[in-house]
């Protein structure tokens, strides 16, 4: 037996006395995970800081978990191959999971390719599990190329690039598609926080 087995056979869980409820209560709004999920330059991050805005605007307590960031410190140890994109994924799940707990509107931007990995991290925050499809096409992403890394991906120098040599599996349920190449960020903003009202999620102010 490996020491890392040995340790969580002797890992009590401990309840909080302070629970979910009690700290969604006093937020005023439910926890809930609004997971953002498409190729790189397909928006992503653009909208979850403009959707947080929002909600920071209606007085919700949010925080946005973007995937270039988390890669500078939590994530840091990971590459692009398909077995450390599971794990990053992985890792901002259960992150993602704890921010729920906390009452928090949580905001993730990873282009999380795989559809396994996705509907592992629904199956661990179930309803509050909010799938929402940056669907921006490929020619677009790659006619923006904001960070010049399509370029270096076609040249071969950037290997496993989502997209043009590593696989992006959409989204077949999703509960919100938006497609911020064909809208106004504003009108895409509006599309996800209705949604959240219309859920009850959070209160129209
Ligand atoms: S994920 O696939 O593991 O979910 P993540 O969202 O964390 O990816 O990181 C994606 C960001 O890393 C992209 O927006 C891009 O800026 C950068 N990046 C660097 N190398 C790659 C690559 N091979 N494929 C995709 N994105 C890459």
């Amino acid at each position: 037996m490996s020491n890392q087995q040995q340790k969580s056979s002797h890992v009590v869980w401990h309840e909080s006395k302070v629970s979910q409820t009690m700290r969604e209560q006093s937020n005023g709004h439910q926890g809930a995970v609004l997971w953002f999920t498409g190729l790189s330059g397909s928006g992503k991050s653009t909208l979850a800081n403009a959707v947080e805005e929002c909600l920071h605007g209606m007085k919700a307590k949010t925080f946005v978990i973007d995937g270039d960031n988390v890669r500078h410190g939590l994530c840091a140890d990971l590459s692009f191959s398909d077995e450390d994109r599971v794990e990053n994924i992985r890792r901002v799940g259960e992150m993602a999971g704890l921010f729920v707990e906390a009452g928090i509107l949580t905001l993730t931007a990873f282009i999380s390719p795989f559809r396994a990995d996705r509907d592992k991290v629904r199956s661990i925050i179930g309803e509050r599990f909010i799938e929402v499809h940056c669907n921006t096409a490929l020619e677009i992403c790659e006619s923006r190329d904001v960070k010049g890394l399509y370029k270096k991906a076609r040249a071969g120098e950037i290997p496993d690039f989502t997209g043009i040599s590593s696989p992006y599996e959409a989204p077949e349920h999703p509960e919100l598609c938006v497609n911020t190449g064909n809208h106004d960020l504003s009108v895409c903003v509006n599309q996800v926080v209705d949604y959240l009202i219309q859920q009850h999620v959070i209160e129209a102010t």
